[in-house]
């Protein structure tokens, strides 16, 4: 299986074989019928690290595809972020009528047992109230209280501007004066469009919700423009701070920037947008490189029980600096070289495991 495989419903027992994983469990609550599976991938640098998703599966070899694929993929992201932890990822099978309450504590429950090889927190469908309810059950989950670890969409912003730094010297450039179009003005877009605006960047942005966009257009100077003109507006970088898969190979084929570099998660539709992009001389910063910042945030309160220093989350540069380089030098899109920096780092933790 390789290391990015993408969500696929494979219902084999030998999918799960294949996915190199240390434990998956799948739980049910009988009395509240509630369903939920944790992948713990990897613990060789260190303890995993992982959200709970809580989503509609149309059944459960999808749902059982999902973790293990958002459990491997964490690994990469902590290797790259050179974090001494590993990968894990919970999902609770969402349904109608389902009792959240009992879905959690049942999540928690398993964490628990997990006894500090699994570190959980949010994820997609999981809010503060529902890591309330974990942390009533288990200490081994991210506080939903932001006193804690910090504000961690703002540590994801400030590692996108650290990103696009490296990236701006690696097209020859600094910050100031290129122009940036950001897609999203979300928890993550808001504050990196501010934190552009004060690095000298020219900002054009947009935003589903007009307010959202009118609140950065007052804030930063920014040129608003519709949703649907955002990736057809001539830009150095093209900062995707909203969904995920918003470069098919179509938009691929015309995105009129010199370069990708935002928060988004799995940003290509598949790995031949990414190439597509590439061949055009495109450099796309890979999306789990450039949006680990509320990963090392929420890493380094838990292992330290302080929020992570400014400068730990810049470090985000100096990977990006690597990966773009080897990059270069080997004609290759960034994505797969990070992915093998990723497995380089990995086996080198598994020959001398922590
Ligand atoms: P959010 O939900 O706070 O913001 C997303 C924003 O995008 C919203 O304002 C929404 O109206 C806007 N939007 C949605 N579709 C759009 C479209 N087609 N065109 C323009 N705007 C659109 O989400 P958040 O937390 O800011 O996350 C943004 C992305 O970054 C997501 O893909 C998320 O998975 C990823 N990410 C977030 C992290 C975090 O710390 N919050 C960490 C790592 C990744």
């Amino acid at each position: 299986m390789r290391p990015d495989a993408r969500i696929e419903p494979v219902p084999s027992l030998e999918f799960l074989a294949a996915a190199d994983c240390e434990r998956i469990l799948v739980v049910r609550d009988r009395r509240a019928d509630a369903l939920a599976a944790i992948a713990v991938h990897d613990t060789s640098a260190g303890p995993a690290h992982g959200g709970i998703r809580r989503w509609r599966y149309p059944d459960l070899a999808t749902g059982m595809a999902d973790v293990v694929a958002l459990a491997r993929a964490m690994t990469w992201k902590c290797a790259l972020a050179g974090l001494p932890a590993g990968g894990g990822k919970a999902v609770i099978f969402d349904r109608d009528g389902l009792d959240r309450r009992a879905a959690y504590r049942l999540v928690a429950g398993e964490v628990e047992r997990l006894g500090g090889r699994f570190f959980t927190g949010p994820d997609v469908g999981t809010t503060a109230e529902d890591l309330r309810e974990v942390a009533a059950v288990t200490q081994f989950v991210a506080s939903p209280d932001p006193a804690g670890a910090g504000d961690l969409a703002l540590a994801t912003a400030r590692g996108v501007l650290a990103a696009m730094r490296a990236l701006a010297r690696h097209l020859g450039c600094e910050l100031a004066g290129l122009r940036v179009a950001v897609q999203g003005l979300g928890a993550v877009g808001a504050p990196l469009a501010r934190l552009l605006h004060a690095a000298g960047a020219r900002l054009v942005v947009a935003d589903l919700d007009a307010a959202r966009a009118a609140a950065s257009a007052a804030d930063c100077g920014a040129e608003v423009v519709p949703a649907e003109r955002i990736t057809a507006v001539p830009c150095d970088v093209f900062a995707p701070c909203a969904l995920g898969g918003v470069i098919d190979e179509d938009l691929a084929r015309r995105l009129p920037a010199r370069a990708v570099c935002g928060a988004a998660n799995n940003v290509f539709s598949g790995d031949a947008a990414a190439r597509v992009l590439a061949a055009r001389g495109v450099v796309a910063v890979p999306d789990f490189v450039a949006n680990a910042g509320a990963l090392i945030a929420g890493a380094t309160f838990h292992r330290t029980g302080l929020p992570a220093p400014p400068e730990r989350i810049d470090g985000i540069a100096d990977t990006v600096a690597a990966v773009l380089a080897r990059a270069a030098a080997a004609g290759r899109p960034p994505g797969e070289v990070a992915l093998e920096i990723a497995q380089e780092r990995l086996a080198e933790a598994r020959r001398n495991p922590r």
